[in-house]
């Protein structure tokens, strides 16, 4: 295969990375909180009137933005340390988040039940977020009022009310992580006999579920993928049953955790991560090891990521809901793929054909890449350095993956995209050895 050089994209006064790749990442990078984890719990915050206290919060763009929609509400929060954030709504003043901010990000949605739950009504714009399709709300809707909530929309605002407790049973048709989490929200302060069915299970909603118990709600887990919520021990204060303050640590990011995985193994590297949980790995870990990556665990919350020793194989990979291959590391395991010689097969069954826009970046750097549909075959073989732009934060991860990879010198920009799901990432890349500078012009 012969690296493909272009010309840099035109967006050249956006910030950038510059690469310069082709050696072995080699190091220990200690993983932060998950930001898909953060958002919810931060959410969740609005439930009660007592302070709640979240430990490994990641300072990541998104959860600043979430910020500024909680101070709009009524939320006091400030900084304990570098990352435990005290938040605190003694009364709400608000129950409509300011469109510009939701227009920012897909989880402000879930202020939708959080806002329900505690004042019975909400109002709230279709939310923005990475551009991965279609993404519709449905699911949200049709949780929400199976429960007995009005949801109306008028002009693209979503306006909820409810009078009494909800109580009903729902039925998911797709899982989602968003629409249970709207649904755990609404339910675990108002919520009298709710049942969700087809709930996703994901990580990210368990933590939800834990801070939410803490908090006082009762949530029990009957089977794989159902929670039944009642009012049991819930203590009722003024007209409305009101959950207690709580503390609680956000969960190791799995998606960060894999990135770096995936990024040592394109690099043929060594990397130590720290602060892990590998259960929430096991696919990442055993795709990875089937490509002939060696994965050791070192103790407690700390693995080994070693690829040094190769030949690595190619791989068939299908990204789906958990415990299956996270499609938040599909474009980072196609951008590892591209660089291991023979032919591997990726599909994504969770956002299908939408979340391929990495595609064309990756060309860049000469990878060979069939799309039809929701699949994406892969001719691995030498990156070649480039100049490519990143359309969305897991993209962004792919790309710089490739620029790692890829020996010479690298511009990646669209870091506004990288920056809103990943923390201080040239600092701890240059930790495991990678040679990267930032740019302020992107040139
Ligand atoms: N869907 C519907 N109707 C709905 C909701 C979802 O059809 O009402 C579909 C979606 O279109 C998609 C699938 O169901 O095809 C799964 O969407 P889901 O609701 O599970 O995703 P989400 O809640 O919007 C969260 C993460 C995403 C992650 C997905 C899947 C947060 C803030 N976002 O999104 O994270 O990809 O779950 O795991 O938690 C990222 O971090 O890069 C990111 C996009």
């Amino acid at each position: 295969m012969s690296p493909v050089r272009t010309p840099a994209p035109t967006a050249t006064a956006d910030r950038g990375y510059l690469v310069s790749g082709g050696a072995p990442l080699d190091g220990t990078v200690s993983v932060g909180g998950a930001k898909n984890a953060a958002l919810p719990l931060m959410a969740a915050s609005l439930l009660t009137d007592e302070p709640v206290t979240l430990q490994r919060v990641p300072r990541v763009r998104d959860v600043e933005v979430m910020l500024a929609i909680l101070a709009h509400l009524g939320t006091r929060w400030r900084w304990d340390d570098p990352d435990t954030l005290r938040l605190h709504t003694p009364e709400l003043v608000s129950i409509a988040p300011p469109p510009a901010l939701v227009l920012k990000m897909r989880a402000s949605f879930e202020l939708l039940g959080a806002l329900l739950g505690r004042a019975g009504e909400a109002e709230l714009v279709m939310p923005g977020g990475d551009a991965l399709g279609p993404r519709p709300v449905d699911q949200h809707l049709k949780a929400l009022r199976a429960m007995g909530a009005s949801v109306v929309e008028r002009g693209g605002t979503f306006l909820a009310t409810h009078r009494n407790p909800l109580r009903g049973q729902v039925r998911f048709d797709v899982q989602t992580v968003g629409g249970t989490r709207n649904a755990l929200l609404a339910a675990a302060a108002a919520g009298e006999e709710v049942v969700l069915e087809n709930a996703s299970t994901e990580p990210e909603v368990l933590a939800l579920v834990d801070l939410l118990r803490s908090m006082g709600a009762h949530i029990d887990r009957l089977g794989d993928a159902t929670f039944r919520l009642t009012a049991r021990r819930r203590e009722v204060r003024g007209d409305r049953p009101r959950l207690r303050g709580a503390c609680a640590r956000v969960i190791a990011d799995r998606i960060e955790a894999g990135t770096f995985m995936l990024a040592a193994a394109a690099t043929r590297g060594r990397v130590v991560l720290d602060g892990v949980v590998p259960g929430h790995l096991w696919a990442p870990i055993g795709k990875l090891a089937q490509a002939g990556v060696v994965i050791r665990p070192l103790g407690p919350g700390r693995l080994e990521i070693d690829a040094r020793r190769g030949p690595l194989r190619p791989l068939e990979v299908v990204a789906r809901e958990y415990p299956g291959f996270p499609t938040d590391l599909q474009p980072p395991l196609t951008a590892f793929l591209a660089t291991v010689p023979g032919e591997s097969r990726v599909r994504d069954t969770v956002f299908g054909e939408y979340r391929f826009a990495y595609l064309g970046p990756l060309r860049r750097f000469g990878a060979e890449l069939d799309h039809a549909a929701d699949r994406v075959g892969v001719r691995g073989g030498p990156l070649g350095a480039a100049h490519a732009h990143a359309p969305d934060v897991r993209a962004g991860a792919a790309i710089l993956i490739a620029a790692l990879a890829a020996p010479g010198d690298s511009v990646v920009t669209g870091l506004d995209h990288i920056e809103r799901g990943y923390f201080d990432l040239p600092r701890r890349l240059r930790a495991v050895g990678a040679t990267l500078i930032e740019l302020s012009s992107g040139r």
